[in-house]
């Protein structure tokens, strides 16, 4: 039992209201201080979020619940998206076709990460996370459905090759891998900052970059108990660059970095994953 809704062809989890937003898409207002985190599902958004709500707030402090503010289309309603007060910080994982166009001028900051962790993330997610009930899913599975382009939003490579296209070289848009996050977070906090036009202390620049390590996020954000399994860890799973290493087979690997070399070829990014 795989509940997946398929909007122009790309495979996508069941939200409620989630097919009611796409129809609506067009009549998404969007604010010139809005404030958008793109990425491909299990790639830090919850870790970017907490960073990018800090630098708009200016409070270096942990927002109280494990859920990222406002995900749209997913999640978050026209409605409740008109009400947040300004300047609204949203996300989504949705590819280019099916983000709003008008949002296109928005800042947005998107996050890349190695696919292989981001599969081994993902494998994990569905694997925990109740509304899935994927109790017997596997890691060969989740590989394949990476592969063939059938796991939640479709294809990383279509993912990445389309919204890099529009977002390199825009003034407007600032490409941030997991990987540079977890060599020095406090130098990626700043460049966020500077990307959204704050200028904060050093001294905050470390509290936020200390706040947001992967220890204290476990300690402090409290997940949803009932959206996860007993014996899943959640989110704040292990929070590593690598951990791919113990799940990719060599010819798992082999297959998937012949893909990576064909498919990456025209992406014109300096993407210093160990592959
Ligand atoms: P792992 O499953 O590899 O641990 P998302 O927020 O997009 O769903 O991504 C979740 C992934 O980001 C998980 O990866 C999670 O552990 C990791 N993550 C969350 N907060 C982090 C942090 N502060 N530092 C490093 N990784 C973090």
């Amino acid at each position: 039992f795989v509940p997946t809704l398929f909007v122009d062809g790309v495979p996508l989890p069941p939200f409620p209201g989630l097919q009611i937003n796409l129809q609506r898409i067009d009549k998404f207002q969007a604010r010139s201080d809005d404030i958008w985190i793109v990425n491909w599902p299990k790639s830090g958004t919850h870790w970017m979020w907490e960073v990018v709500m800090m630098l708009s707030s200016g409070r270096a402090k942990l927002r109280d619940s494990v859920k990222v503010g406002a995900m749209f289309p997913e999640a978050c309603t026209l409605q409740a998206a008109e009400k947040m007060t300004s300047p609204r910080v949203l996300d989504t994982h949705v590819p280019l076709k099916l983000f709003p166009k008008a949002a296109l001028k928005s800042k947005i900051i998107y996050t890349v990460r190695n696919p292989k962790d981001a599969c081994v993330s993902f494998y994990h997610h569905q694997k925990g996370m109740s509304m899935y009930r994927l109790d017997n899913v596997s890691w060969e599975g989740t590989l394949e459905l990476m592969i063939n382009g059938k796991a939640y939003y479709g294809n990383w490579f279509d993912h990445v090759e389309e919204w890099l296209k529009v977002l390199e070289n825009n003034p407007n848009a600032l490409i941030v891998t997991y990987e540079d996050m977890k060599m020095d977070l406090k130098k990626q906090v700043r460049r966020v900052a500077e990307f959204l036009g704050y200028k904060r202390s050093e001294k905050f620049y470390d509290d936020v970059a200390k706040l947001c390590s992967f220890g204290n996020m476990k300690k402090e954000k409290r997940d949803i108990k009932s959206a996860w399994s007993k014996e899943s860890t959640g989110i704040y799973r292990k929070g590593t660059v690598g951990d791919w290493k113990n799940y990719f087979t060599m010819a798992q690997n082999e297959k998937f970095n012949e893909m990576y070399t064909r498919r990456m070829k025209d992406i014109n990014l300096d993407l210093k994953f160990e592959l």
